[in-house]
């Protein structure tokens, strides 16, 4: 209460020094030439897909299993999204991705899901092969890695959202786009202020498309505590991990490892079960809560966009099997250890 006092005491509410700063502070975080506060995570990849000049009559190979607005942001300025199947890990699949490259492609979008980062040597290959950009939805995946390097910065741009309910969430909708590419950066400073140049002068068309300083001020404060926030979330996983990996008809996603490619931070803890339905009623009336992510549809599953046709027979099965567990700071050890004895309890 007394940081949104302060900032409404300055009337400090769009563009102001909190913004600069949370900019500043996601640059050092990220190991990243430059960051930009932007209104929202699905803004944050219209932004970036405009500023590598994807638009009509392109194509973009997104991963199914991603929220609708992964998808969204391609339709919106004007491409196709295409749609493949995820992986093992839940991940876009390298393989799905290459046989769906066309003369049309102009981008990969990887998702980088639950806080995972994905295989992005294998999509850079694929990308040099052909041509194409690579833009991360890193919306889940704030400060994960991939062979030491974040979520966000592998591609000509990476995006994130800070909705409450993110790894680092504000208290209403927020997101960012970082890059090291110095005219993307450009592009995007621009688009999001209405084309205004540092002197305030319009010099290409843009939109409203702003962080509120407001919300960049608790980020602010939050992104202190950050770092503590993922070793907890690791913690649960691990816990989570030993104490359920035994049981047979549970697929586990991959567990915090220190000799690991991939430094995974949680944001949702997604396992597969063959008696998921029955599962999830169960664990309701025991009073634990847990959550089909998207409503158990992967983008194609949805009807009314346009994919009817689309078949992804890999993605289908384990949409019907996807279930999340609780997973956030506010959990104690007990809350775990009573989630997993009453996961334990019910293949009893
Ligand atoms: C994978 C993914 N992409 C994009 C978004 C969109 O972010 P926002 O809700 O901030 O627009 C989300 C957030 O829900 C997400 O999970």
């Amino acid at each position: 209460m007394a940081l949104i006092r302060d900032v409404l005491s300055r009337g400090a509410f769009i563009l102001q020094k909190d913004l600069e700063e949370f900019e500043s502070n996601l640059k050092s975080f990220q190991n990243v030439k430059h960051a930009f506060g932007v209104a929202d995570g699905t803004n944050a990849l219209i932004l970036a897909l405009r500023a590598a000049g994807v638009g009509t009559g392109h194509e973009v190979i997104v991963c199914s299993h991603t929220y609708v607005a992964t998808a969204a942001s391609v339709h919106f300025v004007g491409a196709t999204p295409v749609l493949v199947e995820c992986g093992y890990d839940h991940m876009i699949e390298p393989k799905a991705v290459e046989q769906a490259v066309t003369r049309r492609t102009r981008a990969i979008m990887p998702t980088q899901l639950n806080g995972r980062t994905a295989d992005m040597e294998a999509l850079q290959r694929i990308a040099d092969r052909n041509g194409l950009v690579i833009i991360e939805d890193a919306a889940q995946a704030l400060g994960s890695r991939y062979k030491g390097k974040h979520a966000g910065t592998f591609g000509l741009a990476g995006t994130f959202s800070f909705y409450p309910a993110k790894l680092l969430g504000c208290f209403g909708d927020g997101g960012a786009v970082v890059t090291n590419d110095d005219q993307i950066a450009e592009k995007i400073y621009l688009f999001r202020d209405h084309g205004r140049n540092k002197d305030g002068e319009v010099v290409t068309w843009g939109t409203n498309c702003r962080l509120d300083n407001l919300q960049a001020a608790v980020l602010n404060w939050k992104l202190k505590t950050f770092e503590k926030e993922i070793v907890r979330r690791r913690e649960i996983a691990s816990a989570y991990h030993n104490a359920l990996k035994d049981i047979e008809d549970i697929v586990l996603p991959p567990p915090p490892m220190k000799d690991s490619d991939h430094f995974d931070v949680y944001q949702n803890y997604e396992l597969e079960s063959s008696r998921r339905d029955e599962l999830k009623s169960y664990l309701a009336e025991q009073g634990i809560g847990t959550i089909i992510q998207w409503g158990g549809k992967a983008v194609h599953q949805l009807k009314g966009l346009g994919f009817e046709k689309v078949r992804l027979p890999a993605t289908e099965k384990m949409t019907s099997r996807f279930l999340m567990l609780p997973m956030h700071t506010a959990l104690t050890d007990q809350d775990v250890d009573y989630i997993c004895q009453t996961i334990q309890r019910f293949y009893d």
